[in-house]
């Protein structure tokens, strides 16, 4: 099922060449576009004249919302910083798929809202996969109630291991050190008692961390439900953990989740989504509570740059 609605489309009907402009015109009508952003989940602003990490850093900093840093996250992904508020989305090479997620959902802290920006386009491939998780989650309940009901009482719990040192080979190789925001063992066994996280220390010097039992359904303002969680991305990106290859993601009783659900999940999610193919100077809105994204693979010679910002609600 598709909606023509979603992702909203804005483009440069005035003709705008300067980022001043832009900048002006965004604060004027800004109002609206969150209105957009609330009954469709994502905008797309396409044809503006937004060609550098500062120029998106400017427009996205137009809307209003507070900061949400790479430095203060959670986030398991390697990224670079270009400026305080702007950072790439994800270094993983090329050929590997990131799964639809939502930003940071397997952690306490996440973004409410995300802003990509498409500096440079892939030859071939690299789409942003936009998927609504309020849609998935009501056609998965209607045709799978008791597992529904169970994702949505048990919750779910996230083992993470954390190298010693960034690999950026990795969809999930941020260090510990980096991904915690500390420099010391004591330090960063003092952040995950505050997290509430369970820990074990492997003999290479990586981090075993187990979350809390966190929700899998999120209540949204206008009374329905999104199916907000990491369930698809640990399903069929994350690789089992430590020696003993354990299960990354479980019910938030530590029982198994059926493996047919999954299955049923990631095909359901298929009817969802849509493909957001960038074109350059692209910039989406993207409403991380309501909406999944990931990131198809893709070739050629030159550099596929989007870059991100995340934001949250003040
Ligand atoms: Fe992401």
């Amino acid at each position: 099922m598709t909606d023509s609605t979603f992702p909203a489309i804005v483009e440069n009907q005035a003709g705008f060449t300067e980022v001043s402009e832009v900048l002006d015109w965004l604060t004027a009508e800004v109002a609206r576009f969150k209105e957009q952003l609330a009954s469709t989940g994502a905008v797309l602003f396409r044809g503006f004249p937004v060609s550098s990490p500062e120029d998106f850093d400017a427009f996205s900093a137009a809307f209003g919302y507070g900061d949400f840093t790479y430095k203060e996250s959670l986030s398991n992904a390697v990224r670079i910083n270009f400026t305080p508020r702007v950072f790439t989305a994800n270094e993983a090479p090329p050929e590997v798929e990131i799964f639809l997620h939502h930003e940071m959902a397997q952690t306490p802290l996440s973004p409410e809202k995300l802003f990509f920006c498409c500096l440079s386009a892939a030859e071939e491939g690299g789409a942003t996969p936009l998927c609504r998780s309020d849609w998935l989650y009501a056609a998965f309940r209607e045709r799978h109630p008791e597992w529904a009901r169970q994702f949505a009482e048990l919750g779910l719990k996230y083992k993470i291991q954390m190298p010693a040192q960034a690999d950026a080979d990795s969809g999930q190789g941020r260090s510990w050190c980096s991904t915690l925001s500390v420099e010391t063992v004591d330090e960063a066994e003092q952040r995950l008692r505050t997290l509430g996280y369970s820990w074990r220390w492997e003999e290479d010097g990586s981090l075993i961390t187990t979350t809390p039992a966190m929700p899998a359904v999120k209540q949204l303002p206008d009374g329905s439900e999104s199916f907000y969680n990491q369930v698809l991305a640990a399903h069929l990106g994350w690789k089992p953990v430590g020696e003993d290859k354990e299960e990354p993601l479980t019910f938030g009783d530590d029982s198994a989740i059926p493996g047919e659900a999954l299955v049923e999940l990631d095909r359901l999610s298929k009817d969802f989504v849509l493909p957001l193919d960038w074109q350059e100077g692209d910039v989406a809105l993207v409403d991380n509570h309501r909406v999944m994204h990931g990131r198809y693979p893709f070739t050629g010679s030159r550099k596929r740059s989007v870059v991100v910002c995340l934001a949250r609600d003040v």
